[in-house]
């Protein structure tokens, strides 16, 4: 695909219309110069999702093909432009759910050809870091990146908004599929983590001793399926092995395991990051991205952390931390400039798998 010159409309402020599909939540934002946050508009799904306690990607896709032009046309009102004014066209283009994905790249393709401006695919994870990012001036690097979703859980190294690389990921759940698993196990309604949450404020973090994995004394991968299996015997009791008979469960209470169980999850974040920092000392920025960064406890040790390690921390807004095009858009701007606003090719694809 040929590139369109940037210079329409304002042609002191360079537009960047974001699409993003990869999951239950179909966005779309309007971001000025990679930094300033013209529209952010989310069209959430959890309704339809929610009686099966996980996302079903057919019903994903459908939705986001129901919901994409009228959130695309939210996103140019709120920001006052009109579709002739965008610069350039970004989507989150990788890692998803691939129906879901496929959505809003058909949409950003369509858009782009028909604007004759670039399209640029951006990487969801990536895009989670650079959340904090917008809207404040642009923090140093190298930084040190923490991605906690309900789909992924990674720690990354930042040598620019766009050059980064993974040092650690989960080996099974992520922190977010964990939180909302232990609700399921403790009959919180979906999505579990804002509940197991919102229980833990009146519950003891140390009622229950949980494990914490630390998967050897320099590994920055995470794993939270023994601390779930561990909440699970601890509130219905240790099966029976062998002919012996089980455990009886130890009578705790909901918001008791809710704040025992978050307290493991955030020590483990904690414990992995503080191993990261000791590892590239050159990193004095710590960027934070994805639903689970919405969780009171993780919020408060990160701040905790930052402080010890007088780091620039960059907390995203709650609205930028869970799914959005915004930081798609963002991103987006940055891959543009880095390559003088050269366009992906029209045959830019859709790819479930993480890149590295
Ligand atoms: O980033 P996100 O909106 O979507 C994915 O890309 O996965 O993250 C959703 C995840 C869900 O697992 C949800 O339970 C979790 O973030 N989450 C929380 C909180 N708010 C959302 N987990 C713990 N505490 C919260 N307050
Ligand atoms: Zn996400």
């Amino acid at each position: 695909m040929t590139t369109a010159a940037p210079g329409r409309g304002d042609a002191t402020r360079r537009l960047v219309l974001g699409i993003e599909t990869s999951c239950d939540e179909t966005a779309a934002a309007v971001v000025a110069d990679g930094r300033e946050v013209l529209s952010n508009v989310v069209a959430s799904q959890h309704e339809l999702h929610a009686e099966y306690r996980g996302v079903v990607p057919e019903i994903a896709s459908r939705a986001h093909v129901e919901r994409i032009a009228p959130v695309l046309d939210e996103a140019l009102a709120r920001a006052g432009v009109a579709l002739a004014d965008i610069h350039a066209l970004a989507v989150g283009n990788r890692p998803g759910l691939i129906g879901a994905l496929l959505v809003g790249v058909a949409a950003a393709k369509a858009l782009a050809w028909s604007l004759s401006v670039p399209l640029v695919g951006v990487d969801h994870i990536h895009a989670h870091l650079y959340a904090g990012c917008l809207d404040r001036p642009a923090p140093a690097f190298p930084a040190l990146g923490l991605v906690v979703s309900g789909g992924h859980t990674a720690i990354s190294l930042c040598d620019s908004p766009t050059r980064i690389r993974r040092l650690g990921s989960t080996i099974d759940d992520a922190a977010g599929e964990a939180f909302d698993k232990a609700a399921a196990i403790l009959g919180l309604p979906h999505p579990g983590g804002p509940n197991v949450d919102a229980q833990s404020r009146t519950g003891d973090p140390r009622a229950l001793d949980l494990p914490m994995s630390r998967l050897g004394p320099d590994s920055l991968d995470f794993s939270f399926s023994g601390l779930k299996t561990a909440l699970l015997y601890a509130v219905r009791g240790v099966p029976s092995h062998r002919g012996r008979p089980g455990t009886p469960p130890k009578g705790v209470s909901v918001p008791d395991a809710c704040a025992s169980f978050q307290r493991a999850v955030v020590d483990a974040i904690a414990l992995k990051l503080n191993r990261a920092f000791d590892q590239h000392p050159g990193c004095r920025t710590l960027l934070v991205g994805g639903g689970v960064i919405a969780n009171s406890a993780l919020r408060a040790s990160l701040t905790r952390l930052a402080n010890e390690r007088s780091l620039d921390l960059r907390l995203p807004p709650l609205a930028l931390c869970v799914d959005n095009a915004a930081m798609i858009a963002g991103l987006g701007y940055q891959l543009l400039e880095a390559r003088a606003w050269a366009s992906d090719p029209l045959s830019l694809s859709a790819t479930p798998t993480v890149s590295v």
